[in-house]
Formats: C-alpha cells, structure tokens, sequence
C-alpha cells in the first residue's frame, strides 16, 4: 500500500514537471536543434554521498547552476585528484559553483588553490553568436556575496579576482597550472578567451567543464564547443545536462 502510494505520487510528480517544462520551455525551443529532454536514466548518485548534500544545502541559494550539473562539478574534481594543479572558475557570480568546487578540493586534501573570477559587474563581451544576451546580465551579485558563502562554507583554499578575465585578473595567476576549469561565462568570446588562456597550463588529463553547452539561450557556447571539439589533443564529453567537458589528451 505504502509503495503503492509512493509510486503514484512519483508518477504525478513526474508528470507535473513535463507539464511545466512543455509550458514554460517548449514555447522558447528552435525547432531545428532543440527537443525536450527527459532523461530515462533514475540512477541519483548525489542522494548517496552526504559530503555533497550538505556543501549543496549550503550553497543551493547562491547558484544558477541545477543539482545535477553541481554534483557533477563535485564527481569530476574528485576525476583529477591525482594531477597536479589549481582550480579556476571564470563565472562566479554569488559564489555557488565555486564555493562547492572550493569544499570539494578541501575534502580531497588536494594541494591547490581555487581561482573565482568575476566582474561581478555582469556579462561582458557579447556579440552576434549571443542571442540572448545585450551584456550585463547578472550583475546582482558582489565579491562580499562571495566572502560571504565561503565564510558558510568554512574553507580557505578559496581566492576572488575581480575583474574581467583574462584582461584585468589573469596576469596575478599567469604562471599557475590548473588541473580543472570551470567555464561559466554564458557568451561565445568570453567562453573563448577563456579556453585559449588556460589550455596551455593544464595538464594531460585536464578537464575543462563549459557550463551553458546546449540551453536555448546560450547558443554562444554551444557553437564555442563544437568550434573546438575536433581539435587534435582533447576528448569531448557532449553531456546533455548543460555541461559539455573537454579532457586533454596530449
Ligand atoms: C551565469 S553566471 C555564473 C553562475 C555561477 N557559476 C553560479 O554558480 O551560479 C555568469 C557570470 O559570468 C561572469 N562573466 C562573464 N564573462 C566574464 C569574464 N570575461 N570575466 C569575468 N567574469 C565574467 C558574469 O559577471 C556572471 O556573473
């Protein structure tokens, strides 16, 4: 009876959700590239580790990010704790993702220092590949937001630089290596310029992660990624969450 009632109520829940989705999502889809997405998979792994509920209860009001592609920023640190290297986030705003990727690193014991950068002045570098975006958007954020949740977080592996990346900020990380990138920055020439700075200071087995790859909105990173997906010396991971992943292969 009681697993009858559950599974009803899950079935209903199930439905509520594709309901919404068609209504609110369905209506903004090119009818070209883009369906709706149901994963059929149910495996949860996140409901199993208690080391990320609790960082994702700390950190959930502070990102834009889902909890799916947050646990996999968590699963893929812990991918390269073997390598040597820091962490760098470009696209910080309140501090959400990189605050998880900071109590991560501290929970790995891992020797590196986590980079956030921001303008915490916005978007910036939007051009034509960029539909939805006039430059701007998300600037209701500040690096004492930030202080603010790595204070929650009790960690201080955690460095903010403030400032347009790399422009204004990469010249005080220029001769870091990192093992892990985090590319949340919405637009094609940021997301660009980005990849390009970073690429030569990973190591084989590095992992760039482009947040926004596939959304209805940031078409700019979608095209960014299959621009450079082909390109000799990395796998591409299409993930089809919102996350596409590169691993350097050589
Ligand atoms: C979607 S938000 C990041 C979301 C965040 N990772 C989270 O957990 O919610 C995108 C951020 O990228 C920042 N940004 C975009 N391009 C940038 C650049 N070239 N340099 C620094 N910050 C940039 C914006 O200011 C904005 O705060």
């Amino acid at each position: 009876m009681k697993r009858t009632i559950a599974r009803n109520g899950k079935l209903l829940m199930e439905k509520l959700i594709f309901q919404a989705r068609k209504s609110l999502v369905e209506p903004r889809l090119d009818r070209n590239r883009d369906s709706l997405l149901i994963s059929w998979a149910t495996y949860s792994p996140w409901l199993l580790d208690d080391g990320f509920q609790n960082c994702h209860s700390l950190i959930k009001d502070y990102t834009l990010v889902d909890l799916y592609r947050c646990y996999e920023l968590w699963h893929l640190l812990g991918q390269v704790k073997h390598l040597d290297g820091d962490i760098l986030e470009v696209g910080t705003w309140r501090g959400g993702t990189g605050g998880l990727l900071g109590r991560r690193a501290k929970e790995l014991g891992l020797d590196a220092t986590v980079y956030l950068c921001d303008t915490f002045e916005g978007v910036v570098k939007t051009g034509s590949s960029d539909k939805s975006y006039d430059g701007g958007e998300h600037s209701d954020t500040s690096a004492p937001t930030v202080e603010e949740l790595i204070a929650k977080l009790n960690v201080s592996n955690i460095r903010i630089l403030t400032g347009v990346f790399p422009e204004d900020t990469a010249h005080m990380i220029e001769n870091r290596k990192f093992r892990f990138c985090h590319i949340d920055v919405d637009v094609y020439q940021s997301g660009k310029d980005v990849l390009e700075w970073v690429w030569d200071r990973l190591p084989i087995g590095g992992l760039v992660v482009f947040d926004d790859f596939g959304f209805a909105s940031t078409t700019g990173i979608t095209k960014l990624v299959h621009e450079k997906e082909m390109h000799p010396g990395l796998v591409c991971v299409q993930n089809i969450n919102g996350h596409a992943v590169f691993v350097k292969t050589s």
